[in-house]
């Protein structure tokens, strides 16, 4: 008797572990997008950004981050633990002058997307997942915050309606100074804080 309770307590909290483990899409969401501001000139230097190969990933909201990572995974969200994201993800960008933009991750695995620069702003673009069925992350990039040497700030609009942002940047890392601008215009966007996410790159191999 004691031995079965105590047998199926503990399935029980595999059970619930696994499940509370895996990647929440709904909890990840932000608000629909709205409040993107539409510059009059251009801020983003276009040379600056296609001359920087590769492009890392070190900040940006929990919905951007597990959704590009599971367009590279070619995965469901159940079926991907947040730790596994965490620590294996090691997403790199790569931005071509030809609109093609591909992203790397998890040891190999990459994605690749499609671009066009829309015409009443410069430093925004729509970006579309090719090849494989899954697509969780497609929408419309706006460049909201540069400093043209280290990181452009993206704030997402997905064709679902929901927003999100990331950073791209030149080093795996920012500087706290560089972090703080960031948080600030994530926060004056409306985003919020809880979701906010760093991604760590001290255990990837390359
Ligand atoms: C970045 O480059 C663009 C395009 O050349 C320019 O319009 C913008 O003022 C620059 N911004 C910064 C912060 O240097
Ligand atoms: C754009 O350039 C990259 C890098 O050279 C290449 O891998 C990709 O296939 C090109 N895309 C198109 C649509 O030509």
């Amino acid at each position: 008797m004691w031995y079965s309770l105590s047998a199926s307590v503990a399935l029980l909290c595999i059970a619930s572990a696994v499940h509370v483990q895996s990647l929440d899409l709904k909890t990840a969401k932000d608000q629909p997008c709205f409040n993107i501001p539409n510059p009059k000139t251009p801020i983003l230097d276009e040379k600056w950004v296609h001359s920087i190969n590769p492009m890392y990933f070190p900040v940006g909201s929990t919905n951007s981050l597990y959704r590009v990572a599971l367009n590279v995974l070619q995965k469901e969200a159940r079926d991907v633990g947040f730790a596994t994201v965490y620590y294996d993800a090691c997403l790199k960008w790569y931005m071509y002058d030809n609109g093609t933009v591909v992203s790397t991750g998890f040891n190999g695995l990459r994605k690749e997307y499609k671009t066009k620069t829309l015409e009443d702003n410069p430093d925004a673009f729509t970006f579309v997942g090719e090849g494989g069925d899954k697509d969780f992350y497609s929408g419309t990039l706006y460049t909201t915050l540069t400093d043209n040497k280290s990181f452009f700030f993206a704030t997402i609009c997905l064709k679902n309606g929901e927003m999100a942002w990331g950073v791209a940047s030149t080093t795996p890392t920012l500087t706290e100074e560089t972090k703080k601008k960031v948080f600030d215009h994530a926060v004056s966007l409306g985003f919020n804080k809880e979701d906010f996410t760093e991604l760590k790159y001290d255990t990837c191999k390359n």
